[in-house]
């Protein structure tokens, strides 16, 4: 493997001077550094010259969230190790920035985020960065930044540079309008958090950057999604990964949601799944642009009881959160998915039986393992 750190080639500078579909001019800084492999540097052109150099070069916006980190290990072995750049505003922890390609990256810093695209020559931007739901609410002005104008600087660098642009979106997409049981592709969307207005607003441009620009624009909303070594990001479906982390320490889970809150969920591996299935699906089978998935719907009260069947001493108590059970009152109960099984075949592997079992052979395992540390 050979990784070669040069300025941008003449002939890049000049595609990149001209204007494209008449956004601004672009300009683009070069400047000479070095990097440790697990690091790149905005300038770097960080690339392979192995068959890996025909896969798509990939970058991942918000990527130390609960989601990416298992994302970029899905595309790396799918792709390539240094094919696939993950990037965020926190520092990554020892074995994220080991395990491939990692950068700084503020999406609200455009010329930044460019200058990335043009040197590692990205041809695919999977954007994750976000503020999610129950964290928008408490800082909104953050959230209308990061959500609404850090979009706005990745779909306009999507459209100059030819980018294939996944952004997922979520059941926070929907509001109480909308109908909740099922609730189709293609309904009323009224959302009354920043975090769905914003959500609905990513699907709405990237359709019209679609259809005006050309965009090759792919959306999945996701249901809450469940993972045993990622922590949630702020959601309102985190209760459920939690209860799994506290029954197993504890015995104990202290619930925010009515027990007959029903949500649509999934498991992390069916998610990043799903993620990799639309972002590699020939566009001419794709009837939409955003796509409802699904695996299961649940409430706390039928996960406590499928996990009392492994863990019967688990004591469960009630104390409502009014932000978040406002929220999960105005979501999905059950999200309606069949475009997306008809168009590319969509399929989970993980429904309630499966998910609590694998949860807590992860968790346990972990708790196990730090009790002997
Ligand atoms: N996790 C879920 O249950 C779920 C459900 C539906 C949709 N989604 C969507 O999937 C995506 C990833 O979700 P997640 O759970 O990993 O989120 P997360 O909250 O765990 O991670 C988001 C990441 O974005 C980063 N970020 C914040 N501001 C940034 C900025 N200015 N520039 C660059 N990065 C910034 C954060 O540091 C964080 O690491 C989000 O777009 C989210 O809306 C997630």
């Amino acid at each position: 493997m050979l990784f070669c750190v040069r300025a941008v080639s003449g002939a890049a500078q000049r595609v990149l001077l001209a204007p494209v579909c008449g956004f601004q001019t672009l300009a683009v800084v070069a400047r000479s550094v070095s990097f440790s492999p697990g690091q790149v540097t905005s300038n770097a052109s960080f690339h392979s010259v192995s068959s890996e150099s025909d896969h798509p070069k990939v970058l991942i916006t918000g990527g130390l969230g609960q989601l990416g980190v298992g994302l970029a290990k899905l595309l790396r072995m799918r792709f390539g190790k240094y094919n696939v750049i993950l990037s965020d505003i926190r520092k990554p922890p020892n074995h994220v920035y080991q395990s491939g390609p990692f950068i700084y990256s503020d999406i609200l810093d455009y010329k930044n985020l460019r200058e990335i695209v043009v040197n590692n020559r990205i041809t695919w931007l999977i954007h994750y960065s976000a503020l999610l739901s129950a964290v928008g609410e408490a800082n909104v002005s953050l959230a209308r930044d990061v959500n609404i104008t850090g979009l706005h600087n990745v779909l306009d660098i999507a459209v100059e540079h030819g980018l294939r642009l996944f952004i997922p979106s979520t059941i926070g997409a929907f509001g109480s309008s909308s109908p909740r049981n099922p609730t189709p592709d293609l309904c009323i969307q009224r959302p009354r958090t920043i975090y769905g207005v914003s959500k609905v607003h990513a699907e709405l441009m990237g359709e019209y950057y679609h259809h005006r620009f050309g965009l090759d624009f792919r959306c999945l909303r996701y249901p809450g999604i469940i993972s045993a070594d990622s922590q949630p990001g702020g959601g309102t479906t985190d209760y459920a990964v939690q209860m799994f982390h506290d029954a197993v320490k504890t015995s104990t889970f202290v619930c925010n949601l009515r027990p007959d809150t029903r949500l649509p969920m999934m498991f992390i591996e069916d998610c990043l799944r799903a993620t990799l299935e639309v972002l590699e699906a020939p566009a001419e089978i794709l009837s939409m642009r955003t796509y409802n998935i699904s695996a299961m719907s649940f409430t706390p009260e039928e996960l406590i009881r499928e996990i009392r069947r492994h863990l019967p001493d688990l004591q469960v108590t009630y104390k409502i959160d009014p932000v978040r059970q406002a929220i999960a009152d105005s979501w999905p109960m059950i999200l309606d998915d069949a475009s997306a099984r008809s168009d590319w075949g969509w399929k989970h592997d993980y429904g309630l039986p499966e998910l609590v079992q694998t949860m807590l052979n992860f968790t346990g395992s972990d708790s196990r393992m730090s009790q002997a540390n």
